[in-house]
């Protein structure tokens, strides 16, 4: 893509906030007044967050990946040329961070039946991520690839996740056993020296391996190699993603919420937690982007639900991302987001202009109720059902606001994602959280090695087998 300044300018992502104002929603919306009492804070939030970007001992690596990769990025080029000439098949093996946004990737820009297409059609081998321990699903991939001609990435920051270890073993004795020198099919993408994927990959021999920066978090490493590698072997234009995740940075830079979408959007989403506003429903209209609302939910989730500040003082923080698609989940959902509590923000992902029209021809002429569509396009039909949900929600008070994207491609995509890490970061740092741990999540995964027999483990083991469900309970 040439992405000359006017390109850049007319592929801006923009924040539509009318839905959100008092001047549309009466008194279930914010004022001017309300929004400006939140200025210092979000002016603080944003000088947190400018002062401390790119420090790896804060996690805060992520916001300089769209800068500092170009000899990561050639080497993930030249690879996925290896890999797309010699494999049929490319599967992720990971979970959380680790899969999250390879799978958004793929389906933001890629055809929607990507792995039906003829290979002639196909800018790479089929795609897998397989971010579960389900075995009925390991089992049914092993059905439809051939091991000994399919790459296995395996990205865990940690290699001790048991999810992505698991399946690595099996993987790895599948191809023993078909007589594959393992590290001829496998790609990690791990920490630069520490965990079990660089112990593995010594025993070994080498394995070729990409580093995941010592700053940068799972959830934040989608435009790292835990990302790009799997988006180059698909022929995505991983320099465009970056160059998109560039712009929204610089588009950030101001601390005037006014001029800084993503600010805006963490104060906004600030101000409806602290009025009650439990949960944030992402509703994308576009089948390319269901899988943002996968990715964000884990974003937001992980990041802002604390229960503890920075000065150790006791919170309970964040908000229940809810993933909704439209047009479909105005089918399922947008019954209860109309009527229900008042206890939700809804984020709207639209599209200005879809890379698809399909014109509804004219037919069934006799009967009115049925002929109006024709000669319209389903892009038009969407986009009126996103445009008439938003003003449901608002004539019932709802808040709601529209993040505008003019149309999905690479520097687009990188756009959002930068905006939402943004937006993230901005937001825990009003809360005074850290954005970056997870400790809710390593106590289930500590669990679960207990549970199957890690050494070291055997105390909270016992514990578990206490806290096992009673009887008297059960109906
Ligand atoms: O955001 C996170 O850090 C987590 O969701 C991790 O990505 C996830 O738990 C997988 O961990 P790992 O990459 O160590 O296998």
């Amino acid at each position: 893509m040439k992405l000359t300044e006017e390109i850049r300018k007319q592929m801006r992502i923009t924040v539509d906030y009318t839905n959100m104002t008092d001047k549309y929603l009466g008194d279930k919306g914010y004022s001017e007044k309300a929004l400006d009492a939140h200025k210092k804070l979000a002016k603080a939030a944003h000088a947190y967050v400018a002062e401390n970007r790119g420090k790896d001992e804060l996690f805060m690596g992520w916001t300089e990946l769209p800068y500092n990769q170009d000899a990561i990025v050639a080497d993930i080029l030249a690879t996925a040329k290896l890999v797309r000439r010699k494999f049929e098949a490319f599967v992720v093996l990971g979970i959380g961070g680790s899969a999250l946004g390879p799978s958004m990737a793929f389906t933001a820009l890629c055809h929607l039946h990507y792995n039906d297409l003829p290979k002639s059609k196909r800018r790479g081998p089929k795609f897998y991520v397989e971010d579960n321990v389900d075995p009925v699903r390991m089992k049914e991939l092993l059905d439809v690839i051939d091991v000994t001609k399919t790459c296995f990435n395996v990205i865990s920051k940690s290699g001790a996740t048991s999810e992505t270890m698991a399946q690595y073993l099996i993987i790895s004795d599948l191809l023993t056993k078909a007589g594959v020198n393992i590290k001829e099919n496998v790609i990690f993408t791990t920490d630069a020296s520490r965990g079990n994927l660089v112990k593995i990959s010594r025993e070994l021999g080498g394995v070729k391996s990409y580093v995941l920066p010592d700053g940068v978090g799972g959830r934040f490493s989608e435009l790292s190699p835990v990302g790009l590698l799997p988006a180059a072997v698909l022929g995505i234009d991983i320099k465009a993603l970056l160059k998109g995740a560039a712009y929204m940075d610089k588009i950030c830079r101001s601390s005037d919420f006014r001029k800084n979408p993503a600010l805006l959007a963490a104060t906004l989403q600030y101000i409806a937690m602290n009025d009650g506003k439990n949960i944030g429903v992402l509703m994308p209209y576009s089948d390319n982007l269901r899988y943002v609302s996968d990715w964000y939910a884990q974003l937001w989730a992980e990041s802002l639900g604390k229960n503890v500040r920075l000065d150790g003082t006791p919170c309970h923080v964040g908000q229940t991302p809810v993933k909704a698609l439209g047009v479909t989940d105005q089918h399922s959902q947008v019954q209860l987001y109309t009527e229900g509590p008042f206890d939700k923000v809804v984020t709207f992902l639209s599209v200005e202009r879809y890379r698809e029209k399909s014109p509804i021809p004219h037919g069934c002429e006799t009967i009115p109720d049925v002929s109006f569509l024709g000669g319209h396009t389903m892009e038009e039909l969407i986009r009126a059902e996103n445009k008439a949900t938003a003003y449901a929600l608002t004539k019932a008070g709802r808040l709601n606001y529209t993040i505008r994207i003019p149309e999905i491609n690479e520097f687009t995509l990188g756009e959002l994602l930068y905006f939402f890490e943004l937006q993230t970061a901005y937001a825990g740092a009003m809360f005074n959280i850290d954005t970056y741990n997870q400790p809710g999540v390593e106590a289930g995964k500590k669990a679960t090695f207990a549970l199957l027999g890690k050494p070291g483990y055997d105390l909270q083991r016992r514990d578990l087998d206490e806290a096992a469900s009673d009887p008297a309970y059960l109906v």
